[in-house]
């Protein structure tokens, strides 16, 4: 099985644990897309697609298991290193990648590290892309408007 299958596995296993069907929903379709959107990225801009996709599979877990988004990327970031080092799935740098990723997720008007950038892209192409007709929030507009520019889209 593929290192990121068996954390899909986890991660799945985790959400399951959410009795609201509508949220458990919204938990699942927002990681599994978040992470097809950051491999899409991470291919274009030569990085490594498959830890970006580990970070997406993991972003929100907190939030999702706590129910509260307060502090949730710094958080979320601690929760991130504790299932990857149980988990032995990647070596010390892919889990210090995946949680600095985690980690500033949330800081949208912020650019920090590139491989931190591509959750924060990918995280907001989900957030708009899920639904067009939704408007787009004031802080993820010029990432939004920067990513249809490197990706060809008007
Ligand atoms: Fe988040
Ligand atoms: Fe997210």
């Amino acid at each position: 099985m593929s290192r990121l299958k068996e954390l899909r596995k986890y991660v799945d296993a985790e959400i399951n644990k959410i009795e609201d069907p509508d949220k458990r929903t919204s938990a699942i379709a927002h990681l599994y897309g978040v992470s097809l959107a950051a491999t899409m990225i991470a291919q274009k801009r030569g990085m490594d697609p498959e830890v970006a996709s580990m970070a997406a599979m993991l972003h929100d877990l907190y939030a999702y298991k706590t129910g509260s988004y307060d502090d949730h990327a710094h958080k979320g970031a601690d929760l991130a290193r504790e299932i990857l080092e149980k988990l032995q799935l990647t070596d010390v740098a892919e889990t210090d990648a995946i949680c600095s990723a985690i980690y500033h997720h949330d800081d949208k008007l912020v650019v920090d590290d590139p491989f931190d950038e591509i959750l924060k892209d990918a995280d907001v192409i989900h957030h708009v892309m899920n639904d067009l007709s939704k408007e787009i929030k004031d802080k993820e507009l010029k990432r939004y408007e920067a990513l249809c520019k490197e990706f060809g889209m008007k």
